[in-house]
């Protein structure tokens, strides 16, 4: 295939995802999720806003710093303070873009604006000109193209590519089109803007009507070569389009589409699982690709077909997007450290000798409370046991008394900075009590936003994995917590969140 036939994908987890009410992610977790896209091997991060925030201008310029073989890109309205913040943010990338947006259906511009389509447009064409002046790579979006007149939208990416726009985007802003509308803007914009051929064609759709990932694809039937999507489809609203199913969809359907990607779809799962963490937006069994249930079969007749022709039900190999092997037993009580180490290796997980120590440990417990462990659980185990994390509290032991007519009582023994504290509380529930008890030991107050608890694999002992947004201070924190017993999973997702609050604090100070 040649180039004609890549679809580039540009990649705005950062940036579009993090709009998604509540999945505010911190810079160490951005820089993670930088390197996890650069290792998919997506063309381009767009890594923030850089003027909305000193915090996304850090990050930006974090990411800028570090990621070498994708471009980084930062988003800009048309406006010099902005288009300032975004070169300032991405000098230091290798390959730098910027990113600039601005309305033009009627109805922002009557309503948001109050401004003429010539106004608007001469507004565009000084800020790409001003952009160029500053970085090669420039992409220009018509914010609401899917809902701008025909023949204004036309004449404005005429005149963007004219003064140097390279890459143009055409943003169904609000989820409004149907594949077939959106196709045939794509294909309008081939056959009237005259200077087409000098700018590559962008989709950026949004699932409000569950219909992002099919415009992108009707947007690349008809001559898009760049996608902008999503890990997990998060993004404003109801999200963006999902990265791993517009990449599956053409790799699976080479004979329809014709084209490729760069992307390394083993690494879907993995990059799909960091995401989830780092927002604490859980992804859905049924979510395709990445989804629990996205290769278990559950029907007899299903499987029984799957026994005879792996093909009868499967259409993709779930190793190809990197899923665990489904239902195989790992390791055991007798399991030791080298056969633990090389599982983990498989998995793509590699730690160093501190993190290691206490991955191990966290897994010898278990193999005391659990038959058998699987690859799902030894996951669980490692987004424990933290990357860069201090570990300054740490459950030692937690005892509680509960039932229907029994009030609930927790007693927690914490090592806490070095020393170890006991403390018993009561609460509105288990769960409720063992954070009080954790609170007065601590001394430190965090406020709960969200709690939320899934089973990481089947059968009565499966491990329950708890995750708990909280605010420590003025810091959104998330935390996890792994274990047979859900109190104390609870318990260890609360102290994790600590742990995490902490260590950023004491990198601030
Ligand atoms: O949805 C949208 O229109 C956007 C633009 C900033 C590209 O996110
Ligand atoms: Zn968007």
């Amino acid at each position: 295939m040649n180039n004609k036939n890549k679809v580039l994908i540009f990649d705005t987890t950062l940036r579009d995802g993090e709009q998604a009410p509540g999945a505010s992610m911190n810079r160490q977790e951005k820089l993670e999720i930088a390197y996890a896209l650069e290792h998919l091997g997506v063309d381009i991060i767009e890594a923030g806003f850089p003027v909305s925030s000193k915090g996304d201008f850090e990050s930006v310029k974090d990411v800028a710093r570090c990621i070498k073989n994708s471009t980084v890109c930062g988003l800009a309205r048309c406006l010099t303070k902005d288009i300032d913040a975004a070169a300032q943010a991405v000098k230091m990338a290798k390959h730098p873009r910027i990113h600039v947006f601005l309305a033009t259906s009627k109805i922002h511009l009557e309503h948001k604006f109050k401004k003429s389509q010539d106004e608007i447009l001469h507004m565009a064409l000084e800020a790409v000109k001003y952009a160029r002046g500053k970085i090669d790579d420039i992409e220009f979006s018509p914010e609401d193209a899917s809902r701008t007149e025909k023949e204004f939208l036309y004449r404005i990416l005429e005149a963007v590519i004219k003064v140097g726009a390279t890459t143009i985007n055409i943003p169904d802003t609000v989820g409004y089109a149907t594949p077939q509308e959106y196709g045939a803007v794509i294909a309008g914009i081939c056959h009237n803007v005259s200077n087409i051929n000098k700018a590559v064609i962008s989709t950026h759709c949004h699932d409000d009507l569950g219909l992002g990932v099919a415009n992108s694809l009707a947007g690349v039937i008809n001559g898009a070569r760049q996608v902008e999507c999503t890990i997990n489809g998060i993004g404003e609203r109801a999200g963006n389009a999902s990265m791993e199913e517009i990449v599956m969809a053409i790799k699976t359907r080479t004979d329809f589409y014709g084209l490729s990607t760069n992307i390394n779809t083993k690494e879907f799962y993995r990059t799909s699982r960091l995401v989830s963490k780092a927002t604490g937006f859980i992804v859905p069994p049924n979510k395709a690709i990445v989804g629990a249930n996205a290769f278990r079969h559950e029907s007899g007749i299903h499987q029984d077909g799957i026994l005879k022709e792996k093909r009868t039900y499967e259409i993709m190999d779930p190793a190809d997007v990197g899923v665990p092997s489904q239902g195989g037993l790992v390791l055991g009580k007798h399991s030791g450290r080298h056969a633990f180490k090389d599982r983990l290796k498989s998995l793509g997980v590699y730690l160093n000798e501190i993190q290691m120590d206490k991955a191990f440990e966290r897994f010898k417990d278990l193999a005391d409370k659990k038959k058998e462990i699987f690859d799902e659980d030894l996951i669980a185990i490692v987004d424990e046991s933290g990357h860069s994390l201090q570990e300054f509290c740490l459950l030692q032991d937690l005892v509680y008394t509960s039932g229907s007519h029994v009030a609930p009582k927790v007693k927690v023994t914490l090592k806490f900075k070095g020393r170890t504290y006991q403390k018993e509380s009561s609460g509105d529930g288990p769960v409720d009590a063992s954070y009080k008890a954790i609170e007065a030991i601590t001394k430190i107050k965090a406020r709960l936003l969200d709690y939320s608890i899934q089973s990481v694999t089947g059968g009565k002992d499966a491990l329950g994995q708890v995750t708990v947004k909280v605010i420590v201070g003025n810091r959104r924190v998330i935390g996890h917590g792994a274990s047979t017993d859900i109190i104390e999973a609870s318990a260890k997702a609360y102290i994790n969140a600590i742990n995490k609050a902490m260590t950023l604090q004491k990198l601030r100070t």
